[in-house]
């Protein structure tokens, strides 16, 4: 059963920034905008690009470097294409100056 589990520490994120971490058989993308956390699926729905890696943020919405697929963070819906299939999106929360995610 899923439950919130410690990833790393909230100043490993800063306000605009991303980071992935490996949560069981997820690889999950973090990102602080507006001081809020996002979590979502780092890989891209079009052909599995990892979208922190390189992928540049605007808002809410992150872009595929691959091929310049757009998805909002927030929501996981598909903003521009090529990408059809919506990312899988994830509870997080931060305690204690720590990160935790429900994925
Ligand atoms: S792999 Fe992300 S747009 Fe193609």
């Amino acid at each position: 059963m899923a439950e919130l589990v410690t990833v790393g520490r909230s100043d490993e994120i800063g306000e605009g920034k991303t980071k992935a971490f490996q949560v069981g058989a997820q690889l999950v993308g973090i990102a602080r905008v507006g001081g809020e956390l996002l979590a979502f699926s780092d890989i891209c729905t079009h052909r599995q690009c990892n979208l922190t890696s390189g992928g540049e943020i605007e808002g809410t919405v992150i872009d595929c470097e691959c091929h310049g697929s757009r998805f909002d963070m927030k929501t996981g819906e598909v903003v521009e294409g090529p990408a059809t299939e919506p990312l899988a999106t994830f509870e997080v929360t931060e305690e204690n100056g720590e990160i935790q995610v429900n994925a």
